[in-house]
């Protein structure tokens, strides 16, 4: 028998990586070709937001999915968010050259304070909420601490950029496939503290850090690549990444609804006051997942230079909470 369709809200549909991702999610690429999707798209009032967003639903029309079961397009979250099942915010203002993501952090909060309420007032209980706009960390507390109703276990950000970066960065060292590394974990925050942990790695059935050869040059090349590639990127382009942000935004929700089959991937999740993080802090930590629940990979040693690590990503997110504190009441 058929399945019944799904609502699949995404905020910023117009945008760069809105462009680069809906398209996706119609054709069954995040949920399975016999899954269909009602499309519920948010843009902003403004007239061009408007008219782009219609320009991207006429698109999707002329595209015609078998697994497309509807689409609506709006300026009112909660219009959007209406017994949503999956929410992929990513409506926000990306930062430009020279800026940290959490430069962004005052001008984007108002929007995840807006949308966490709209959401805890009309999303379906169970909405699985993936918040991509930076600094996607916070901003998923925000919005998260704005859905008292909601389980808070439901409000992840994206670190699954950095996770398949790190994979790729790890593949062209050591000239192997990307699909030959298992149990990779970028921990904390999707900034430049981000701390990519290759201890439990594996390259082709080889320890990384022995595949790696070289602890210097993990330490002093690969971890600042991994974490300064957004700006890399930046640079390279004059825009942030799109594509990749939105193939990680599929990866991420597929793999949370789906499940992973038993393979580690990085998730940033309210953390439960495991590894030394406190409770609540939306942090990147290791996950499988099944049955569309996630579950943190557990007991995994933390020695001294990972301490180290895990807490310098852990203070700039406590800092990012404390500068929105006033915010949230
Ligand atoms: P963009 O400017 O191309 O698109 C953003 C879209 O969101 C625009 O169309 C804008 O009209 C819309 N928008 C803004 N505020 C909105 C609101 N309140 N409600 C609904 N729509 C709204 O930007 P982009 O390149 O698509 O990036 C979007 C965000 O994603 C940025 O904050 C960027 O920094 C972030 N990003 C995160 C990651 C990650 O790994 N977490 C990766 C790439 C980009
Ligand atoms: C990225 O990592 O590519 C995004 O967060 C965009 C940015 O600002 O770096």
């Amino acid at each position: 028998m058929a399945k019944a369709p799904v609502r699949v809200a995404v905020t910023g549909a117009a945008g760069q990586i809105g462009y680069a991702l809906v398209f996706r999610i119609a054709a069954g690429e995040m949920l399975g070709k016999d899954q269909p999707v009602i499309l519920q798209m948010l843009e902003l009032p403004m007239e061009k937001a408007q008219a782009a967003l219609k320009g991207v639903m006429m698109e999707l029309d002329d595209c015609a999915f078998p697994t497309l079961a509807g689409m609506v397009g709006t300026d009112d979250p909660k219009v959007a968010f209406k017994d949503a099942d999956y929410a992929l915010l990513v409506g926000a203002k990306p930062r430009g050259p020279g800026m940290e993501r959490k430069d962004l952090l005052m001008e984007n909060a108002k929007i995840f304070i807006e949308q966490g309420k709209a959401l805890n007032d009309v999303a379906s209980r169970n909405v699985k909420v993936l918040v991509v706009g930076n600094p996607a960390n916070t901003n998923a507390y925000i919005a998260m601490k704005s859905a008292p109703s909601l389980p808070s276990k439901n409000f992840t950000a994206m670190l699954r950029l950095d996770h398949n970066r790190a994979v790729s960065q790890l593949a062209t060292r050591t000239g192997k496939a990307v699909t030959d590394i298992e149990k990779m974990i970028v921990w904390g925050n999707h900034s430049p503290t981000m701390y990519p942990d290759v201890r439990f790695c594996t390259v082709a059935g080889t320890a990384a850090p022995a595949a790696i050869g070289d602890e210097a040059w993990y330490r002093n090349e690969y971890i600042p690549t991994v974490g300064k590639r957004g700006a890399a990127i930046i640079a390279a382009r004059g825009a942030s990444s799109a594509a990749s942000a939105a193939n990680a935004a599929i990866d991420h929700m597929r793999d949370w609804a789906l499940g992973t089959k038993g393979k580690w991937v990085t998730m940033g999740v309210p953390s439960d006051g495991s590894y030394g993080i406190p409770k609540d802090i939306i942090y990147g930590v290791p996950v499988t997942t099944e049955a569309g629940e996630y579950k943190r990979v557990e007991g995994l040693a933390i020695d001294d230079y990972s301490r180290t690590m895990m807490d310098k990503t852990l203070a700039e997110l406590q800092e990012e909470q404390a500068g929105v504190a006033s915010l949230l009441g």
